[in-house]
This record gives C-alpha cells, sequence and structure tokens, in this order.
C-alpha cells in the first residue's frame, strides 16, 4: 500500500497500523509512504531486505522482528537514517549495531503506560476472582445454582500487591491498585528507579530548601495521617501501607499479588525461576505485561502443576507466538496474546510516535524518543 507516490522521503511501514494521523505526518512532511500488506504475521529479515529494497530513508518497525546487524546494515546501505520501533520495549533491536550503521533508534513510550497498567491490573482481578474460569463454566452449561463455595477467590482489599520494576507502567499499576482496591504495597526496582517513591510519597526533591519545606508539609501531613489511621483503626478499617523493598526476594515472599515490570535484558532474563517460584506464597498470584523470558516458562508451568492454588496472569510469553507446553492446560493461567498496550488510543498514539520518530531523523530534528537517552 503506497501513500504519497511523489514523496521525496521513502519511509516504509512493516506492518498497517492503527489510524491515519500517522500516515498524514508524513505525507505533509513530503514522505512517500509504504505500508507492507503482507499477510504474515511475523516478517522475517529477508522479507524486510525486500520491502527495505535499494533506497528506504527510515523504517517503522515491530517487536517481533529482529532488528540487528543484517537489518541495520542492509537499512545503511539503502540510505536510511532512522528506525522506530512501534512498542516502548527494544529487546528486539540491536541499538549498538544501529549506532555501527549510524541508524537512530526510537521507541514509543508514555502512551501505553496507562493502558498497560490497566491490563496488569485487569489480569490480577481475573486471577483472584477466577473470572476466566467461571466464565468457562457458565458456557459449558455446568451452573446448577448457588453454592456457597463456587469460584471461592482472593479479595484483594488489605493484601499486599508486589511490584517489581518500578518504572513508568510499574509505578501506575501500583497507583491503581493501591488507590482503586487499597492494596499495601511493596515494591523493588532494579535500577533503583525513584519514581514510584515520588508517587507514594508526594515528594518533588528538586531543591534543598523546597524539601525542607516539604519536609515540614510532610510531618504535618504524617502526623494527621497517623490520627486518621487511628480513626480507621477504631472503626475497623486498616490503613494502606507501602515499604520499598530492600530485595526482589522481600517482594516474592511477601506479596499475595506480584506484577512484573522490569526491561528485558541479561539481568532480567529469568529473573522469575523455579527458586523464585518456591518463595513466592502457595496462594499468589503472578502477573507479566513484561516481557516473556523474564519468566522461566517451563519452570512456571511446573509450579503451576504442584500449587494448584497459584494463579498466573500472562500477557507475554517466552517464544511467542508459542507457549511452552502445558500451560494453556492449566485452569489456574489465565493467559492473552501481547495485548497489554490494545486500546485504540494507545495504539494510534503509539503508531504517531514512531512516525514522529522517524520524521524527525529525516528532518534533521532530534530523534523524539531516544532509549539511548
Ligand atoms: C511494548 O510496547 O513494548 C508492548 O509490549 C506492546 O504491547
Amino acid at each position: 500500500e503506497v501513500w504519497n507516490p511523489n514523496g521525496k522521503y521513502r519511509v516504509v511501514s512493516t506492518k498497517a497500523m492503527p489510524g491515519t494521523r500517522w500516515i498524514n505526518l508524513l505525507i505533509e512532511q513530503d514522505c512517500r509512504v509504504e505500508i507492507c500488506t503482507q499477510k504474515k504475521t511475523i516478517l522475517s529479515v529477508e522479507d524486510i531486505i525486500a520491502l527495505m529494497g535499494d533506497k528506504c530513508d527510515g523504517v517503522i518497525g515491530q517487536l517481533t522482528e529482529d532488528w540487528g546487524e543484517t537489518l541495520f546494515s542492509a537499512l545503511s546501505r539503502a540510505g536510511g537514517k532512522a528506525f522506530s520501533n512501534m512498542a516502548v520495549g527494544y529487546n528486539n533491536v540491536d541499538v549498538n549495531a544501529a549506532t555501527k550503521y549510524g541508524v537512530a533508534v526510537g521507541n514509543t513510550p508514555g502512551v501505553l503506560t496507562e493502558t498497560t497498567a490497566e491490563l496488569a491490573a485487569s489480569l490480577s482481578l481475573a486471577a483472584a476472582r477466577r473470572i476466566v474460569e467461571a466464565d468457562e463454566f457458565m458456557r459449558a452449561g455446568l451452573y446448577d445454582g448457588w453454592l456457597p463455595q463456587l469460584f471461592v477467590g482472593n479479595l484483594l482489599k488489605g493484601q499486599t500487591v508486589g511490584v517489581i520494576g518500578a518504572g513508568r507502567i510499574g509505578s501506575a499499576y501500583a497507583r491503581m491498585m493501591v488507590e482503586g482496591f487499597k492494596m499495601n504495597l511493596i515494591y523493588y526496582d532494579l535500577y533503583q528507579s525513584t519514581r514510584l517513591e515520588k508517587f507514594v510519597t508526594g515528594m518533588s526533591g528538586s531543591s534543598v530548601k523546597i524539601y525542607q519545606l516539604l519536609t515540614l508539609i510532610l510531618m504535618l501531613i504524617c502526623f494527621l495521617f497517623a490520627a486518621y489511621g487511628q480513626f480507621l483503626k477504631a472503626n475497623g478499617e486498616q490503613p494502606v501501607t507501602w515499604k520499598r523493598a530492600s530485595s526482589m526476594n522481600e517482594v516474592l515472599q511477601e506479596a499475595d499479588v506480584i506484577s512484573l515490570h522490569p526491561i528485558l535484558d541479561k539481568t532480567t532474563y529469568h529473573l522469575v525461576n523455579k527458586e523464585s517460584l518456591s518463595m513466592m506464597k502457595k496462594e499468589a498470584i503472578l502477573i507479566n505485561c513484561s516481557r516473556g523470558a523474564v519468566v522461566d516458562e517451563v519452570a512456571l508451568v511446573e509450579h503451576l502443576k504442584a500449587n494448584p492454588m497459584f494463579r498466573v496472569g500472562l500477557d507475554v510469553f517466552e517464544d511467542e507466538p508459542y507457549m511452552k507446553p502445558g500451560l494453556a492446560d492449566m485452569k489456574n493461567a489465565i493467559v492473552v496474546p501481547h495485548i497489554a498496550s490494545a486500546s485504540k488510543w494507545t495504539r494510534e498514539g503509539m503508531a504517531t510516535l514512531a512516525a514522529l520518530n522517524v520524521l524527525g531523523k529525516i528532518k534533521g530534528y532530534p530523534i523524539w524518543s531516544d532509549p539511548n537517552r
């Protein structure tokens, strides 16, 4: 599919993307836009090389593609300067190879934060209240009347939510679970991100003087909160608590619901493995909307088999689009096909950011969102 055939710059998108805003942006800036119409879901390196051809100024690609040395050298030979992943995650992109061939790389953070956090929250609720199992039960015609023990799940209120990876998405998810469901919070960030800390404490930390003033105000607020806590206790309510864990194991041991939000790299590959699973509570819920390989899926299947009260909600898998043998048979697993960012607003935003990334570089502006920055 070709838009604006006489455009000066040739921009290729390896997939059709939602909305038309991204196409219009490129056309207005004298780009010829070519969208791959191949039926295959996942394009091979060879398919993409053929698509780029001899002249290609920039490419918008997808997280299912392997953007390494071969593709970046081919893009550079075609005169290309820019590549944008239509994703916030860029574990499929070899940024060093891109740099070596003079190609700038962009990703699409921000617009998918709330949408992804909402899916993690949905999976948490669905797992806690066994919604998918109950739905299957109804559709199978098995419901023959209300029973006191039918699909009894967990009440989230007052339980502890554990967040591993406290960046944008992890922080948004924590906020939803704490504010929305009155869960206590424990979190751990491998890169010591203070984003979530700012959310919980409400501190900006910008200058010493402001900090001192804020400390005073905070002390006053703390006093009021303590008084409020006493009031709630007296009235049978527990105020929520939060803490930053000093190790991931602390989160694994203490949390009732654990949600994973780290990036995937060497350090987070199989972060959740046989040993870490064994540290979690027998009735814990594990949510993964980050990348599949953060969890050792074979070990997870074994753990699900051995612990029927342990539940998972998975949006991502180690070898997408496949699941490891046995996972699909587990009643205590909810599995969805990598749809965490799949809201209309977000997907259109991701497409627009990806187009802006490529356009910015072609036109000589700084790339909108460079993961190296
Ligand atoms: C991303 O952007 O990295 C998400 O996985 C897409 O849903």
